[in-house]
């Protein structure tokens, strides 16, 4: 006899976020082979709606999985020291031009083997599952020579398969300019332009190119070029821009087609309207913003008033965000930036997902991979509000329960 299948279960009296908005009623949801097949207000549920069906939950918070849509998770080292460098006065921008900064993320992710990578970013990425993620973006950008930058690359898609989490990868080979292409930017851009991307594209490592468009980056210019050369190899774009100050780089992107632009404290309605037009997400990196002590505010009543996405993410990185824990991200974007809980959660799923170009993910509607989180919470604006490690029940991935407390 057939044991019966355990492919179909179901989850009873849930408070739903749908990536959107808090729905009115408590829901029962069924999900089938890996996809939401079901969600029905309880009082309307009929059992032979899920014949079979096992109940793997009831009561709590239902969201969907969290989308970290921007991590610099693979990576040697740390950089404390610059940390407290930056706590007695100096800044980011001078410890960059010094030589440290990235680069010296770069010297420690040289130096390392991807086993060793693997090893080092293991354990942040165990933290980002533990607040619920489900989907994260891990970019490249600490190897900077060809070789080193697919190794980032492998390492990422090697944390994908370690773990039950989906990984997107981002080639970021235009992070900094290493030190041994001192004065010959255009020469480090035309490596990028002409090996890195070919590179990433064959061997179907990246999903998308990435660059860090500022004066201690790459000009809009040099920017421009890498964007040609990831659409010629039909791979998405996305860019650091605007971050420390205002090149333009988000319209530029948003002329390309970009799925979203990231940091944006210094961005301008100009180029608020250009991410618009193009639908470009734009990404709030509130850790960055706290760790760096920014006060520039990203514009964000023009984002609302354009209406373009807003989506919140760690930017998990050595140097700027060292923070592994994406529901404080949802409560900084709101105290920091003045987001509502709502809009804060949208950006951790739905808008998260978008900026990915996974119209897919993040979503809580019939027929989506069933990537979901069950809170021990009451209510959806908790997870903004109170700053708490331990609420995730279980965390659902494709269909699976992959933890359970
Ligand atoms: O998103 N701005 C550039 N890149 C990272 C920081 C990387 C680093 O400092 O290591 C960011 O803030
Ligand atoms: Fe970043």
């Amino acid at each position: 006899m057939p044991t019966q299948s355990t492919s179909k279960q179901l989850w009873r009296e849930v408070q739903v976020f749908d990536g959107l908005a808090q729905l009115d009623e408590p829901m029962t949801l069924l999900v089938e082979d890996g996809r939401i097949a079901g969600l029905w207000p309880a009082r309307e549920f009929n059992e032979a709606y899920a014949e079979g069906a096992a109940c793997a939950g009831r009561g709590g918070v239902m969201t969907p999985g969290l989308v970290d849509c921007h991590t610099h998770l693979v990576y040697a080292g740390n950089r404390a020291g610059e940390f407290e460098q930056r706590l007695e006065g100096v800044s980011y921008e001078e410890i960059a031009r010094a030589g440290g900064g990235i680069l010296s993320s770069v010297r420690a992710t040289r130096a390392a083997s991807e086993d060793e990578l693997v090893a080092a970013s293991l354990p942040r990425l165990d933290a980002l599952l533990a607040d619920g993620v489900t989907t994260v973006e891990i970019k490249s950008g600490y190897g900077l020579t060809v070789a080193d930058e697919m190794k980032m690359l492998r390492v990422a898609r090697r944390l994908g398969q370690l773990r039950p989490v989906r990984v997107i990868t981002t080639l970021l080979g235009a992070h900094a300019l290493p030190p041994e292409y001192a004065g010959r930017a255009d020469d480090y851009v035309s490596l990028v332009c002409d090996e890195m991307i070919p590179a990433a594209a064959a061997e179907g490592l990246a999903d998308a190119v990435d660059v860090f468009c500022e004066g201690i980056g790459f000009s809009p210019a040099q920017c421009e070029r890498i964007y040609q050369a990831a659409q010629a190899h039909g791979l998405a774009i996305k860019a650091h821009a605007e971050q420390l100050s205002n090149l333009g780089g988000s319209a530029l992107a948003a002329r390309y087609g970009a799925l979203s632009a990231d940091h944006i404290e210094y961005l301008d309605e100009a180029g608020v309207r250009a991410m618009a037009e193009a639908g470009t997400v734009a990404v709030l990196l509130p850790g960055a913003f706290h760790v760096l002590r920014e006060t520039r505010l990203p514009p964000i009543e023009l984002l609302r008033q354009y209406q373009v996405p807003m989506a919140v993410a760690s930017d998990a990185n050595p140097g700027t965000s060292p923070i592994c824990l994406p529901t404080l991200m949802a409560n900084l974007a709101c105290t920091l930036f003045r987001l509502t809980p709502r809009e804060a959660l949208s950006g951790m799923t739905a808008h998260g997902a978008r900026a990915l170009g996974r119209l897919d993910l993040g979503r809580i509607e019939v027929g989506a991979p069933a990537d979901l989180c069950l809170w021990d919470i009451q209510q959806p604006a908790e997870l903004a509000y109170a700053v708490q490690a331990g609420r995730l029940r279980q965390r659902i991935f494709n269909g699976e329960v992959v933890y359970a407390r």
